[in-house]
């Protein structure tokens, strides 16, 4: 063991746990380390495709929502590279997904308390302690904190064929170049699949190429981001969605899914006028495929090509497509660590092997009260919608920092809100204005 006792060891830097370390960052009491597998901040690298752009308010930072003087808001990044008029004169309606990448590894070479190229191989629980072991060191901590993010979904019928010419999105970036002049299918109707789409039709052997998008939904359907549908992504909503019933919430996120999965307009509409340019105001051949509502059920490789077996959701005939890559833009999943191996069977996990989440974050696990297991990222079942998204994560991180310190170091009291999920939350005025009603004069 190298290093004295830490307060809380977390695992994994991604923009989750950033943020909570830029938080700990303001309290050098609280001694903490992030250790990150990769060599150096890089996110989602896969999928850094020329021209996407953030899905989320660049207000919605690191930091900003809950300790806006700290010196690591996306304002300060701005300063910092001297930037910040221009910026502004940009005028984005959404900004650039490298330019907010550049800000978090930006904050990231500024902490001290990350370790990158650290993988976390194993995690043990052994005298009221984390010990925590790394490749060639390790430590001990009194609390846990888990940032590491979701794993690529290889459905069962892609896993045999996954290689070279059939590979997740995360992947995109390095393998997209040489599928040039193929035919590609893109499975997967979300927003990867959109900006593999997008970049595909962009290419100048777009025209030339013959080019599939599959969508399980119904239709390639928008990200509704309307005002009433973003009160999902706010701590007043978030604390109500928790206090429900685990049945209630199932439905309720269910339900849900366009708010925080569905495709940017903007994407949707690059898409469709690339493809009218085809289609009309090409001279090429164009072999473009726009299929909504099928499932694929299999996936054969036949005489080196691939062979997809889909149902069609529309008229419930199964239908065969064939293509030379598969792009599998099928999104991601939770799992468990590996590292925490040893603590499985400490573990309070529910019927589909997810995390029973306190309020704090905090996983309900058999160890002592004082050793508090967080999990971020994990809690799209228990948090809501939002849980997966950037929106609310410095709100998250100032949560979790208020239960390590096991005191209020943040005022996260909301003020009331004009949305009246539950009765509880209309203020006592109101309240009394319903139960007695004032006789009209
Ligand atoms: C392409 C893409 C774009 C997105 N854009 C938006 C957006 O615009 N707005 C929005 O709200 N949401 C967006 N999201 C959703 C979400 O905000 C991101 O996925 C976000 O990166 C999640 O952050 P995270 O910290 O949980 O995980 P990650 O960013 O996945 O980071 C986890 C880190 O943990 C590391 N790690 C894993 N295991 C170990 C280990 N054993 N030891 C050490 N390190 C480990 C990984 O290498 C990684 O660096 C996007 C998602 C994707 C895929
Ligand atoms: N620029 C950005 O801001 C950006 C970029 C990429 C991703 N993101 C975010 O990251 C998250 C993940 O996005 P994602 O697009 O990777 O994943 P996703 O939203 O979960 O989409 C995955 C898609 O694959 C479909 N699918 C899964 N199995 C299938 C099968 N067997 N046959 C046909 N279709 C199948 C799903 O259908 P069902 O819907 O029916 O399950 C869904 O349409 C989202 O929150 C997204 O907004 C943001």
């Amino acid at each position: 063991m190298t290093s004295p006792v830490l307060d809380l060891a977390g695992i994994g830097v991604g923009p989750f746990h950033l943020s909570l370390a830029a938080h700990l960052d303001a309290i050098p009491a609280a001694k903490a380390h992030f250790f990150d597998d990769k060599p150096a901040f890089d996110w989602h690298p896969g999928m850094m495709l020329e021209g996407v752009e953030l899905q989320t308010s660049f207000m919605k930072d690191l930091v900003t929502a809950t300790l806006p003087t700290s010196p690591w808001t996306f304002a300060s990044y701005l300063v910092s590279q001297k930037r910040f008029y221009e910026f502004l004169n940009a005028d984005f309606d959404a900004i650039p997904r490298r330019e907010f990448a550049r800000y978090l590894a930006w904050v990231a070479g500024n902490l001290d308390n990350l370790r990158f190229g650290r993988p976390v191989r194993e995690v043990r629980f052994e005298d009221g302690l984390f010990h925590i072991r790394l490749d060639d060191d390790a430590c001990m901590a009194r609390n846990l904190s888990l940032g590491v993010g979701l794993k690529p979904n290889i459905p069962a019928w892609g896993q045999v064929a996954h290689g070279q010419s059939c590979f997740h999105t995360s992947e995109a970036a390095y393998r997209l170049e040489g599928l040039k002049g193929r035919r590609i299918v893109v499975v997967g109707g979300g927003q990867s699949g959109a900006e593999i789409m997008q970049h595909l039709l962009s290419r100048p052997e777009a025209a030339s190429q013959s080019i599939a998008w599959i969508s399980r939904r119904q239709n390639f359907q928008t990200l509704d981001d309307s005002p009433f549908t973003d009160e999902f992504f706010t701590p007043h909503y978030v604390e109500r969605f928790h206090a429900l019933p685990h049945s209630r919430r199932q439905a309720t996120v269910a339900q849900q899914k366009l708010a925080g999965d569905g495709i940017s307009a903007s994407t949707l509409r690059a898409i469709y006028q690339k493809s009218y340019a085809l289609r009309h105001l090409s001279a090429d051949e164009h072999d473009l495929a726009f299929m909504p509502h099928r499932e694929v059920l299999d996936l054969r490789c036949e005489g080196g090509e691939f062979r997809l077996v889909m149902r069609n959701g529309f008229d419930g005939s199964v239908e065969m497509a064939s293509a030379d890559a598969i792009v599998l833009a099928t999104g991601y999943v939770f799992t468990v660590p590996e590292f925490l191996a040893p603590l499985a069977d400490r573990l309070d996990l529910d019927e589909r092997g997810l995390y029973r989440l306190r309020d704090d974050f905090s996983v309900e696990w058999d160890g002592p009260a004082s050793a508090r297991i967080f999990a971020l990222n994990a809690g799209r079942h228990s948090h809501g919608i939002a849980e997966p998204q950037l929106s609310l994560m410095a709100w998250r991180s100032a949560v979790i920092v208020n239960a390590l310190l096991g005191r209020r170091h943040f005022d996260l009291s909301p003020r009331p809100s004009a949305m009246r999920w539950t009765a509880d939350a209309a203020p006592a005025l109101s309240q009394a204005a319903l139960q007695q009603p004032q006789a009209r004069g």
